[in-house]
């Protein structure tokens, strides 16, 4: 008995060092990732100052969701808190005290923003510029402008805190962390017109604010590496029997607005519809244009 016990003993002991071998490991792959320098070269962007420009700054930074993160007085606020992954904050971004974004140059917003890259190279954490990459110049620039001029708020966030757990994650490329690592920096950027009620216009806003959960298709699923604790995306598409092919435009419109299914069941808060509240009636329309116009699909098909 004494001999057994021994032995499995020393096999636990072996499992435990190849486990902390193994998460030591990660946890160096993650922080050799977060360390990455990437060379972003300046990107000309003409910030607009009109003050039309600047409202509709303030109503694109609670639609494409910026305000969710940062706060809708964009004085930062917890992102994630979370016993096995730990904290993140999303920083000060107004010129008060605990600001990031001190000297910054009109192109050190668009570096961070579309590019998910800090001053210094390294990815900024958590923040979902590969979908931002493709924010219109207009959108993008009406975000700076308001940004830029936001009144100052005084708060300083805590420094982000990382457990080994969300490094494991990070470093099997499960959990996003790190949009910087994953965006083609050279990639092309089709020019999107004017806001239009149109499919066109629409699939660009798809692009920018639908596509990362509910799929390229819009045939929903789970995203890749979702964890299964989170609710699973829906079919976007007119497929009758699983999409929203029975739905009208008054429907679709209630869910985005009022976050409501046409038979008055709500909808998860995960499916960002509190930010969704703040598209206009061209984004909507647009939108409707589109998700109708997609190949119905079924569901799961992402
Ligand atoms: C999911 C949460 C989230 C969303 C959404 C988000 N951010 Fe961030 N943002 C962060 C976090 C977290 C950081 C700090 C990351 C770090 O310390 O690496 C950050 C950093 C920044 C910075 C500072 C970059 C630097 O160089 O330090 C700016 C500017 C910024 N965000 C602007 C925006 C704008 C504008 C939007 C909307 C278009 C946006 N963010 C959306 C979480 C978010
Ligand atoms: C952060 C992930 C996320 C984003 C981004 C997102 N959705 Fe969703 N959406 C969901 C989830 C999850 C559900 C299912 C919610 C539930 O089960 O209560 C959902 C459900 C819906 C529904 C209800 C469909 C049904 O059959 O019940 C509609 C409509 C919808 N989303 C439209 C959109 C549109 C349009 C966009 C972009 C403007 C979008 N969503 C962006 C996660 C997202």
């Amino acid at each position: 008995m004494r001999r057994i016990a021994k032995w499995v003993g020393i096999a636990v002991l072996g499992l435990l060092l190849v486990a902390s071998i193994g998460v030591g490991g990660a946890v160096l792959v993650a922080k050799r990732a977060m360390a990455r320098v990437h060379q972003v070269p300046d990107e000309p962007l003409a910030i607009g100052s009109k003050p039309e420009v600047i409202e509709e700054g303030r109503r694109l930074l609670a639609a494409r969701g910026c305000a969710e993160c940062h706060g809708a007085d964009l004085g930062g606020g917890v992102v994630l808190d979370d016993p096995a992954l730990g904290s993140l904050y999303a920083p000060n971004i107004t010129l008060g005290r605990g600001s990031v974004v001190e000297g910054f140059r009109d192109a050190d917003w668009v570096r961070a923003i579309r590019h998910g890259v800090k001053r210094d190279g390294r990815p900024i954490v958590i923040m979902p510029a590969n979908e931002y990459y493709f924010l219109s110049d207009r959108d993008l620039s009406a975000i700076i402008a308001f940004a830029k001029t936001a009144a100052p708020v005084d708060r300083e966030l805590p420094p982000h805190r990382i457990k080994p757990l969300l490094y494991v994650l990070t470093a099997l490329e499960v959990f996003p962390l790190l949009a910087a690592n994953s965006i083609d920096h050279a990639a092309p950027r089709e020019a999107v017109s004017e806001p239009e009620a149109t499919k066109e216009y629409g699939r660009y806003l798809a692009k920018v604010q639908c596509q990362g959960c509910h799929g390229e298709g819009l045939g929903g699923g789970p995203p890749p590496g979702a964890p299964a604790s989170l609710p699973v995306p829906a079919n976007l598409t007119p497929d009758e029997a699983t999409g929203i092919g029975k739905w009208t435009e008054a429907d679709f419109v209630r869910a985005l607005r009022e976050g409501r299914r046409p038979d008055g069941r709500e909808l998860d808060p995960f499916m960002p519809w509190k930010n969704f509240r703040n598209l206009d009636e061209t984004e909507l329309h647009a939108l409707w244009a589109y998700v109708r116009s997609v190949p119905a699909k079924p569901f799961g098909s992402r």
